[in-house]
């Protein structure tokens, strides 16, 4: 496996907090700063790097087993994968959770031959643009805030992303004969219901109605691919078209501000930067 996990980005993290005379208790909050300050990657030398991680991803027990739980499903809908779209993949030259996830989706798009990929993260540098685009990746061009519709097969990947981002892709697919056509990698929707929530929202209604299969997390780095499901939602388990109840759409959700502080600090994992 390529030097990419925790053990030597410690090192640079800590040069970081000497040259900011940042004391041991406010490590918390330089988290968060670390991420914005840190400097820019050479995107010439972080290519390779990326693809190193990619070829190790390829032959992972985790990602072969995630690519047959896809497989089955894609044998139920009995047509190819056309699309990616992926949100909140976050600073995947800063953290080592994104870079993984950043391996796992390339390879998922090389796999199945994919044509389309998109990526949308509000975090994103012009340098992760630009090696999303060397990857074979496009930007969207603006924050659709998980409002996307699957006019083909697509392959969305949330990974541990707010809730409301899910929610609206549900939302924008809420017909019998679109549902079928998302195929959703996110944190686990029985997981997430686990707690009710005060108002009637999509995840909600339809987690009696999809096949959750979870992706077991035996990635040997910690905390990359924890919580995530494989959701699908085949037409035989929908309701019928005339559940007016099941089928009127509630509002869609805004991306709660608070929950991404919360998240974006949880999360933080330094890397080590090309540049020192
Ligand atoms: C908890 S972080 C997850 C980052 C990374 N995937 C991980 O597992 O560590 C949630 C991510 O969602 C991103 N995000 C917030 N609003 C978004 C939006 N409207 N569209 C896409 N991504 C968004 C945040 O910038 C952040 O990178």
């Amino acid at each position: 496996m390529s030097n990419s996990g925790e053990d030597f980005q410690v090192v640079t993290r800590k040069k970081w907090m000497a040259r900011k005379c940042l004391r041991r208790r406010d490590r918390h909050k330089s988290e968060s700063d670390y991420l914005i300050d840190c400097p820019d990657v050479n995107v010439e030398k972080f290519q390779p790097r990326l693809e190193t991680l990619c070829a190790d991803m390829r032959q992972s027990d985790y990602f072969l087993v995630a690519i047959e739980a896809l497989q089955q499903q894609l044998v139920v809908l009995r047509k190819p994968l056309e699309r990616i779209v992926c949100l909140g993949l976050g600073p995947f030259s800063r953290t080592y959770h994104a870079l993984h996830q950043a391996a796992f989706v390339i390879e998922l798009q090389r796999h199945h031959k994919i044509k389309e990929a998109l990526y949308f993260d509000p975090v994103f540098r012009d340098s992760e643009k630009e090696l999303i685009r060397m990857f074979d990746g496009c930007l969207m061009s603006e924050d659709c805030a998980g409002k996307h519709e699957a006019t083909v097969p697509t392959l969305y990947y949330l990974p541990h992303c707010p809730y409301a981002l899910m929610h609206n892709i549900l939302w924008s697919n809420w017909r019998r004969e679109n549902l079928p056509n998302v195929f959703l990698i996110s944190n686990s929707f029985e997981m997430l219901t686990m707690t009710p929530r005060s108002q009637d929202d999509h995840i909600t209604r339809i987690v009696e109605h999809c096949k959750e299969t979870t992706l077991e997390d035996d990635y040997e780095h910690h905390n990359v691919f924890n919580d995530l499901s494989l959701h699908t939602f085949p037409l035989e388990s929908l309701p019928a078209n005339d559940d007016e109840v099941f089928w009127t759409r509630c509002a869609p959700l805004k991306v709660n501000e608070d929950e991404l502080i919360t998240e974006a600090e949880t999360t933080f994992a330094a890397l080590k930067l090309d540049s020192e």
